[in-house]
């Protein structure tokens, strides 16, 4: 899709969401990263998962582009925040409270995740604190994905240089990972991976 429409769509969206509640995550560099992986997939009639939606930006621009999108968190106040960013936009979605994929019994073509992922010692701020390394949930994702994706499904997980993502791609190397974005931040650098399962590849 052109810059032009998917920036049309994102003023749509950041229109209707208005004022975000200060415990939901408002979206940031992080965010906007992953709105440009997206926006080079074709979404149109795709099955979706946004895991930790948040403010339901990636859902909503997901199901603007005409995407069957469910969107996930565990926070419930995000999970009404975007149902009335939703009804605002006049799109559907299916929407849950889920601790990543524990209340997700199906599979999906696409499944999206900006996960908390800052190196911490707890959960101080669980939009953002990711346990050691950062990657806490990212890897509790990783380990779950395998059972949520379609044949020929596709997942796309923003990762931090903080995270170490050479080692998770050593790690699971069950996933076929390749970056499709990348965005170089002041004290860190951001990657956004397209996974899809080693022995899906010929699909
Ligand atoms: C960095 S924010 C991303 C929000 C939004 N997707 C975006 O891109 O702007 C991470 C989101 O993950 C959610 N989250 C944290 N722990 C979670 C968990 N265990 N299961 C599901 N979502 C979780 C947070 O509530 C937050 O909305």
């Amino acid at each position: 899709m052109t810059i032009q429409s998917s920036n049309e769509i994102l003023r749509k969206i950041l229109a209707a969401m208005g004022s975000i509640p200060p415990q939901v995550y408002a979206p940031g560099d992080d965010t906007f990263l992953m709105v440009d992986a997206i926006a080079t997939l074709s979404v149109e009639g795709k099955n979706v998962l946004d895991v930790g939606t948040g403010s339901g930006i990636l859902g909503l621009y997901c199901a603007l582009r005409c995407a069957d999108v469910t969107g996930a968190d565990i926070d419930e106040l995000a999970i009404r925040h975007t149902a009335d960013a939703a009804r605002l936009l006049g799109v559907e979605l299916k929407l849950l409270v889920s601790d990543v994929f524990s209340n997700i019994p199906s599979q999906f073509d696409l499944v999206l995740f900006n996960p908390p992922y800052l190196p911490s010692e707890g959960t101080h701020d669980g939009t953002v604190d990711g346990g050691p390394r950062g990657r806490g949930l990212i890897i509790r994702f990783l380990e779950e994905l395998p059972g949520h994706l379609r044949k020929g499904g596709i997942a796309i997980l923003l990762v931090s240089s903080l995270n170490s993502p050479d080692t998770l791609r050593d790690s699971y190397n069950n996933f076929e990972f390749s970056t499709i974005a990348k965005r170089a931040l002041f004290f860190e650098q951001l990657e956004v991976l397209r996974l899809c399962l080693r022995n899906d590849l010929s699909i």
